[in-house]
């Protein structure tokens, strides 16, 4: 039962930071906006559909990976944990972990309430028994566990290679704060992309529907709609490029001709061909993944993978810190 909503923020706080994130942005010497900028209701939606996308490989292998491998992790968690999301919570992969490790309590983090009230409202009629602690946070920055949980054991739950969305340096800061939150003891069980083909990461970027490139395009629309923006859509096309030295797919908004705009009536000019970049999705490597868990403070001791070896799961552990040579 859905009992707590804690650290509420505000549309007025939302708007202000969407405000500051995207002036910022556009007016570094190489135009970049967060990619949490890309989900409000409508990017969300578009992401929804994405997910059911034929060339979206994330969703249904990791699901399906997931369900493979769900009796083995369950083995591995200790009764009466706290499960922890990092999200609101995915209807297919949440209730596979939900059913198979029976936890005490389930604590979804979203920064979005409405979604979080929807998916927090579907557990409660799925799992009557199961305590669902909602807290409403950017998991980005500190916020604190209902007291509710402060004594089980706790299992983070990270899916959807979301962490490839972070930079390295920004992804290691983030995994020592779920250490901190979750405390030494804690487990965490994260999805990561691998690295595979270029046209496969292409194919799942660019997507022939053009669902994607909705997806990147609503970001220019919501700052017409939000920031008193007048970008001319028609300006600008989405572009997938892989970058291989960073081991990641980025999303850009390429500029198709020299164009003049203004945001919150500041002006900003962009030469054809130049770009706002949007996002990054890292692939990783089998070690680099593990290198980078273990930089954040977590020691991977269990890796699942597809048959295809087209992504990993990964169980980790925050171990008590100890000397090393
Ligand atoms: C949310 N995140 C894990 C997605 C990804 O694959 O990096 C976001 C996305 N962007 C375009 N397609 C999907």
């Amino acid at each position: 039962m859905a009992d707590s909503v804690a650290d509420r923020k505000t549309a007025a706080e939302q708007l202000d930071s969407f405000r500051d994130d995207v002036l910022a942005g556009l007016a570094e010497p190489i135009p970049a906006v967060p990619a949490r900028c890309l989900y409000d209701h409508q990017g969300s939606q578009l992401f929804d559909r994405i997910t059911r996308l034929p060339a979206y490989y994330p969703t249904r292998t990791e699901t399906a990976l997931l369900e493979s491998i769900i009796d083995e992790v369950a083995a591995r968690i200790p009764k009466g944990a706290a499960v922890v999301e990092f999200g609101a919570g995915s209807a297919t992969k949440t209730p596979t972990l939900l059913r198979a490790i029976a936890p005490a309590a389930y604590v979804p983090i979203d920064i979005s309430g409405a979604y979080l009230s929807e998916s927090a409202a579907q557990l409660d009629a799925d799992f009557p028994e199961l305590r669902v602690l909602p807290v409403v946070a950017d998991f980005v920055h500190p916020f604190k566990l209902p007291d509710a949980v402060a004594r089980l054991p706790k299992l983070g739950f990270f899916p959807g290679s979301t962490i490839g969305n972070f930079v390295p340096r920004s992804a290691t800061d983030l995994l020592r704060h779920f250490r901190e939150l979750l405390g030494t003891g804690a487990q965490l069980l994260i999805g990561m992309d691998r690295v595979k083909p270029v046209e496969r990461l292409i194919a799942a970027y660019d997507d022939r529907d053009g669902i994607t490139a909705r997806f990147n395009l609503n970001l220019l629309e919501r700052i017409n709609r939000e920031l008193e923006g007048t970008i001319p859509l028609d300006a600008f096309r989405h572009e997938a490029r892989w970058n291989d030295i960073l081991s990641r797919i980025e999303m850009h908004l390429v500029a198709v001709r020299d164009v003049e705009f203004t945001v919150c009536g500041r002006p900003f000019a962009f030469q054809a061909g130049s770009s706002i970049h949007s996002e990054n999705s890292h692939k990783y490597e089998r070690r680099g993944a593990r290198v980078l868990l273990l930089a954040g403070g977590w020691t991977p001791i269990a890796e699942w993978s597809d048959p295809a070896g087209d992504w990993a799961i990964v169980l980790a552990e925050a171990q008590p810190n100890r000397f090393a040579p």
